[in-house]
């Protein structure tokens, strides 16, 4: 069992730092385990903070620049916070000509921040995405695993609110 210096970071609290070794303890001498370590932290964490993935490099005994390599290459592993809820906004054809470009002006103006970014209070995390595959939807939007269909930039923030 390893022992190391548990870095100070306000989103990873004991219980998990108890987890992570767990993970790493487990995985240490397995071949090709980086991506199954990174991703099992990135499940108890919410994203791979660097503090960690030096962490994770030194515990199961690769380069750091080897850890950050495969996390940067993922696009499965984030290295920002993300929000408590994803909306993910289409940006297909059907979708844009049905006015979701407005949607998603709305959105950004009413949460300050821009697809591909989290608000402050990581409430959301926005996302501009392809075709969902509901184009008769359009123009349509996914929270988190839920559906909305025919949105309009009037009736978007009210279907928000009810995501706290
Ligand atoms: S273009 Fe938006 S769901 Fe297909």
């Amino acid at each position: 069992m390893i022992q190391l210096n548990r870095p100070q970071n306000p989103d990873i609290q004991e219980n998990m730092w108890d987890k992570i070794d767990e993970i790493i303890n487990s995985n240490k001498n397995k071949a090709g385990s980086v991506i199954t370590v990174l991703r099992e932290c990135q499940n108890i964490v919410g994203y791979l903070p660097l503090d960690l993935m030096d962490y994770i490099a030194t515990g199961i005994n690769i380069p750091a620049s080897h850890i950050f390599g495969v996390a940067t290459f993922y696009a499965l592993f984030s290295l920002k916070p993300k929000g408590r809820h994803t909306i993910r906004v289409c940006m297909g054809t059907a979708c844009y000509v049905k006015g979701i470009k407005e949607v998603m002006d709305r959105i950004e103006q009413e949460f300050k921040i821009k697809a591909g970014e989290t608000t402050e209070d990581r409430r959301f995390s926005i996302e501009a995405v392809r075709c969902l595959g509901a184009c008769g939807l359009a123009p349509v939007l996914v929270v988190d695993k839920d559906t909305h269909g025919g949105v309009s930039s009037d009736k978007i923030i009210s279907i928000l609110e009810t995501y706290k």
